[in-house]
């Protein structure tokens, strides 16, 4: 019997580490799984808790208003050390890019706890972009001792780091397991949708408006490296695209960094005036994959949106310089826009205008999965040594 633990803290790594624990948790004389959050979010780590029905070990609670890097990390690492000195597990698990990621990387080594890294090799190679992830994910790549690549390109990028090919397995992206399990609850009935429709209106958005006529484009942005200008362009973007195209609705599930909000209460001081603009509170995962899949279009700077998107047949826009996803934007479905106001503007009324341009980006692709990756990863002969 081994003993699992799997270590996240932000919402992002809640969804793609879920249904893993769902997976882990169906074999119990294999694996003894524990979950340890560390609570580098706090409300929005526990709506995706709450959807998936984990209920964590430990959580190290460690969120506080406006925490810096700093803080994040020093407090995942001294939360860290009781649990791991306590539990003692075999494996940790961790997830992609997060300073949760890295801070626990460095906590199990430090108690040679075996790493095991779960969304392994994306990479820039830019280490201001994303900042700080880029530098995450390659502290936790030279500590782990096994690598699961979502796909062949982040293989490759790890092979160029000189880890071995027998470390490496490439299992797709759990991402897309937990997008299918939030389908297949939404299409599960009619109840269900109805349900979704009124909390989505209840949060703020009339999902009924939309029809064959009327377009609604999906927004989502927090990343750190848009703070300051960056933000306060992708507002004013936003803002030139509702006055342009006053019969699309946009709407914005607002993440909860102080940050964006202040950028967003800057430029929209009084936004509740604006007919076609809707700001409103982070959605659970299961309303918001439902909106994904009701969007004309998605602009975005999130990593787990730029690969959900496609799967859903989606056109993305992202509103980042680079990105560690580059299959989708070959394949077509994604394209890097930075975040410049009118290069926001100029390539979303291109898609709003263009048919053709339209239909050829939404073409349904899954360069990132699908939706066994959680079954790949468990069944992987490590966990049996
Ligand atoms: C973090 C990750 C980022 C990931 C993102 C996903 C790091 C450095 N950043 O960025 O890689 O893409 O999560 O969303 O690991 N807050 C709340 N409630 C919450 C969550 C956040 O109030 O549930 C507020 C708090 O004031 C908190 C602030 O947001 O201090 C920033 O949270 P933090 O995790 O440091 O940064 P994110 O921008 O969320
Ligand atoms: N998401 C959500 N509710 C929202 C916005 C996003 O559940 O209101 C989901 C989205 O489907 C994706 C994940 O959150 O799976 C992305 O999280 P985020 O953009 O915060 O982080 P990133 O992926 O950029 O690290």
């Amino acid at each position: 019997m081994k003993k699992i633990m799997l270590v996240f803290g932000t919402r992002p790594e809640a969804i793609k580490m879920a249904p893993l624990i769902l997976e882990f948790k169906k074999n119990p004389f294999k694996f003894e799984t524990k979950v340890c959050v560390t609570g580098q979010h706090k409300e929005m780590l526990e709506q995706v808790l709450d959807f998936f029905s984990v209920v964590p070990d430990y959580n190290l609670n460690i969120m506080k208003p406006q925490q810096d890097l700093y803080d994040v990390t020093s407090n995942v690492m001294s939360g860290l050390r009781e649990v791991f000195q306590k539990e003692k597990p075999d494996y940790v698990l961790v997830h992609g890019d997060t300073t949760t990621c890295m801070a626990a990387s460095l906590a199990a080594f430090y108690q040679q706890i075996k790493v095991v890294h779960v969304e392994a090799g994306l990479r820039t190679n830019n280490i201001y972009s994303p900042w700080p992830e880029e530098i995450n994910r390659q502290i936790t790549s030279r500590i782990a001792m096994y690598h699961f690549a979502p796909t062949e390109l982040s293989k490759n990028n790890l092979l160029r780091e000189n880890i071995a090919e027998t470390i490496i397995d490439i299992t797709g992206n759990t991402v897309i397991d937990a997008l299918l399990i939030a389908q297949d609850i939404i299409k599960s009935n009619l109840e269900v949708e109805n349900e979704i429709q009124a909390i989505v209106a209840e949060m703020g958005y009339d999902v009924k408006r939309l029809d064959s006529e009327k377009k609604m484009v999906l927004i989502t942005g927090h990343r750190r490296e848009n703070f300051g200008q960056g933000f306060m362009n992708i507002c004013n973007a936003i803002k030139k695209l509702s006055q342009n195209y006053p019969s699309i609705d946009f709407v914005y599930p607002m993440h909860l960094n102080p940050n964006v909000r202040n950028a967003i209460d800057s430029v929209f001081p009084d936004f509740t005036k604006i007919a076609n603009l809707f700001f409103i509170e982070p959605l659970e995962y299961r309303e918001f994959v439902y909106l994904m899949s009701k969007s004309y279009l998605i602009l975005t700077d999130s990593g787990g949106v730029q690969e959900e998107a496609p799967s859903l047949g989606k056109p993305v826009l992202v509103m980042r310089d680079t990105t560690e996803r580059p299959e989708a934007v070959i394949a077509g479905t994604v394209k890097l826009v930075g975040s410049d106001t009118n290069k926001i503007f100029e390539e979303t009324s291109r898609l709003i205008e263009n048919k053709i341009n339209y239909v050829e980006a939404c073409k349904a692709i899954n360069p990132y999965g699908d939706g066994k990756a959680c079954e790949r990863i468990v069944a992987n002969e490590i966990f049996v040594k």
